[in-house]
């Protein structure tokens, strides 16, 4: 299932996966070629628009990720990175030599703070040296993404000016990142909003803005969505939200939010949602970490429930405490875990499941036993429950025999 199926009208918000670049440069998340090779082939199945493959000039090995996988992937775009130098453009134009659709992503910092720290240079050099890169990237690519790196802490006129030089020298996508996670929701959405409303060209040309959030404050998708809702028609994003320090935006969250709510955003992705735990799980695989058991979407416990009272509700009706099924986002059904929090109506369920009904009298005594033993062990397994029948059989003799 794809949210494109649901709502074919909504415009569509376009999914930049960077799993493979601002991932992969977070500890604990390199991968070999043979490794990139296998998420992007992930990652074109799950429907995702642009993949960003590496950082051409990085290292040999980044080149070398970057060109196999513009060889291999021909459903997404494929975007090189580069900073604003002729060096780095040539190495990423070079590593997209055989993409099928390619795209050369050029960043540049645009706070006081990177350019007089970091980079050394005056605002005046910045705006010439976006200029150039651009209009040379545009030389070899005829789609170039342009960010202005730390734009949320930027001075507003200057972040303004650098758009707008990157705009007049032929950027296709301005991508403003949040590169220190520093932004609210709020303020996120309304630098959109000035941005596009005092770039007319933007929206005449058909310039597309792009969110790209990290996770420090643990608000990347709130303001992704903030920055979508202001306009912005791509997301920047990661599987599991890995990425620098806290990490990036999570791709499945995003694309669960604008297909769960739907009937609110009015908006759709192009993301086949069946594959979102399938992805998720290929990445663990490959990388030192896993996502959370409570991460959203592909934790472990995304779709389990322990307490009575959930437990209860659930079998009752899954609408209870459910608002998306497991199996539209691709993960096992949902799991009624038994533990000291459990009811009878999930202990009836379950012995039921495995071939033992019970009568309301026998059910209250193995409960009984079922909670004393739960406040023992923090995981009750079938055989344990099998356990204390046989116990149950062994004292009364009035028990189904168990098999
Ligand atoms: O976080 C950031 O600013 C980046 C840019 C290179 C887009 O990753
Ligand atoms: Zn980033």
């Amino acid at each position: 299932m794809t949210d494109t199926m649901t709502e074919a009208t909504h415009p569509q918000v376009l999914i930049f996966d960077t799993t493979l670049r601002d991932g992969e440069q977070s500890p604990g998340c390199s991968m070999t070629i043979e490794e990139k090779l296998t998420m992007a082939h992930a990652l074109e199945e799950l429907g995702v628009d642009i993949l960003e493959a590496g950082f051409a000039i990085a290292s040999e090995g980044d080149f070398a990720a970057i060109s196999s996988v513009a060889r291999a992937v021909r459903g997404p775009r494929v975007a090189s990175l580069a900073r604003a130098r002729r060096e780095d453009i040539d190495a990423a134009a070079r590593s997209l030599e055989h993409a099928n659709r390619a795209r050369i992503h050029v960043f540049l910092a645009s706070s006081d703070l990177h350019l007089e720290y970091k980079l050394r240079i005056s605002r005046e050099q910045a705006l010439a040296q976006t200029g150039e890169s651009v209009r040379y990237a545009r030389t070899l690519a005829d789609d170039v993404e342009f960010s202005p790196e730390d734009a949320t802490r930027s001075d507003r006129d200057f972040l303004v000016e650098i758009v707008r030089v990157a705009v007049e020298a032929g950027a296709t996508t301005i991508n403003m990142p949040d590169t220190v996670g520093y932004s609210t929701p709020e303020e996120y959405g309304a630098m959109f909003r000035e941005v596009r409303q005092r770039i007319p060209a933007i929206d005449q040309c058909g310039v597309i803005l792009s969110s790209h959030c990290h996770d420090d404050l643990g608000l990347a998708v709130a303001n992704s969505i903030a920055a979508v809702q202001a306009g912005a028609r791509q997301v920047e994003c990661t599987i599991n939200g890995i990425g620098e320090r806290a990490g990036n935006a999570a791709l499945e969250e995003i694309a669960a939010s604008f297909f769960v709510r739907a009937d609110h955003y009015h908006l759709r992705t192009g993301i086949h949602l069946k594959k979102l735990n399938a992805v998720s799980h290929t990445l663990r695989q490959i990388i030192s970490f896993g996502p959370s058991p409570n991460k959203a979407i592909v934790g472990a416990n995304a779709f389990a429930h322990e307490s009575g009272i959930h437990q209860h509700g659930m079998l009752a009706n899954p609408l209870c405490y459910e608002i998306m099924t497991p199996e539209s986002v691709g993960a096992d059904s949902t799991h009624l875990v038994l533990g000291k929090h459990s009811g009878r109506a999930a202990l009836r369920h379950r012995l039921e499941a495995l071939g033992h009904s019970l009568s309301p009298e026998e059910l209250l005594e193995v409960y009984h036993r079922f909670v004393a033993l739960a406040d023992r062990k923090k995981n009750i397994y079938d055989q344990d429950l099998i356990g204390l029948l046989t116990h149950r059989d062994h004292h009364s003799g009035e028990m189904a025999r168990v098999d």
